[in-house]
């Protein structure tokens, strides 16, 4: 079997994918047409974007037309159906932003009704297994993030794992949601927040975020995480502290890739530990294998040792229960 192959086939987790980041181009164009919804071009070029923030109006956009609980049921089926046919997906962490939603009368428990629905599909069909992530776009204002939590808490699901924090970080320091995430760590809830994430300028998402993070916010994993490579003594600190990073090959700002990938190869090299995962997958033209395949092409010194590695601590860094983890 030659090495990209093996790559393909590999056991894979994803722990760093949001859901509507995974929307077929068909499947949107069918939703959007049923909810009414007038999408500003054509589905199939709707997913090239000008810039990290267009990306993120794109996203919001496309969330307008997963309404009812049937279409959040098929938007996470075919999620895990096409990480399934992908890359032999075992497992992923979807991360679901209800402000998204919540303007176009949807409820939480519609959502939640209908992802877990998808997922019990998933698992029976393909046997890919999944949990949730509430994550909240940090846009938001501290009260209206409280408001989810309260969702959250109120339609308690054991699947809706953790909360997480994403959007542009310039938009809401972490530090906004210091309470939020205090009342869902009480609760049971993981904390995971996107920190660092290279479309952004270093004063923009600054390794000091990462402090932030930990400190305040304790969260228990982080996604993306480039930009702490700025600052050695913060990138040692991770590494002391051993916590994971979910970083993605793939972005939405295609002038990005060779550093993206090189940064990635650089947190690996500096003993951090780094899971590998799709973020946006289908908007981002990519799939669990091709983010395996494309970062391994980067790094032809790495081989099976490291692809495994990659897989592993995808497992170790899941919020799957001990004994899932085992058998997975
Ligand atoms: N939402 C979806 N993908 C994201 C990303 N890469 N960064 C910030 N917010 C996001
Ligand atoms: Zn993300």
């Amino acid at each position: 079997m030659d090495f990209q192959t093996f790559l393909r086939r590999i056991p894979k987790v994803d722990l760093h994918c949001h859901l509507v980041g995974t929307l077929r181009p068909q499947t949107l164009a069918q939703l959007a047409s049923t909810h009414g919804l007038a999408l500003p071009r054509p589905a199939e070029t709707l997913y090239d974007f000008a810039d990290f923030y267009d990306f993120l109006d794109v996203l919001r956009l496309a969330s307008a037309s997963v309404r009812t609980a049937d279409d959040f049921s098929r938007v996470t089926y075919e999620a895990l159906q096409d990480g399934h046919s992908a890359g032999n997906l075992r497992h992923a962490e979807l991360l679901f932003n209800p402000q998204y939603f919540y303007p176009y009368g949807v409820s939480y428990r519609t959502m939640v009704d209908g992802m877990l629905d998808g997922m019990a599909g998933a698992e029976r069909d393909f046997g890919v297994s999944a949990l949730l992530v509430a994550s909240f776009d940090r846009m938001i204002d501290a009260a209206g993030a409280m408001q989810i939590l309260d969702d959250v808490l109120a339609y308690r699901k054991p699947q809706v794992v953790g909360i997480g924090l994403d959007g542009a970080e310039r938009t809401g320091p972490p530090q906004r949601f210091a309470e939020v995430y205090a009342r869902a760590g009480a609760a049971g809830l993981k904390r995971t927040a996107h920190v660092c994430e290279d479309n952004q300028t270093l004063e923009e998402a600054p390794p000091s975020n990462y402090a932030i993070c930990r400190d305040l916010l304790k969260c228990d994993r982080l996604d993306h995480g480039y930009n702490l490579l700025a600052d050695p003594a913060m990138v040692m600190r991770a590494r002391d502290e051993g916590l994971y990073f979910n970083t993605c090959t793939i972005t939405s700002v295609t002038r990005n890739l060779e550093r993206r990938r090189a940064s990635i190869a650089k947190m690996v090299d500096l003993g951090l530990n780094v899971t590998l995962n799709t973020d946006d997958p289908v908007m981002f033209k990519t799939d669990i294998a091709h983010s395996y395949q494309v970062l391994f092409q980067s790094q032809p010194q790495w081989g099976v040792a490291r692809a495994r590695a990659f897989s592993l601590d995808g497992v170790a860094a899941s919020w799957l229960d001990d004994t899932t983890k085992a058998a997975l």
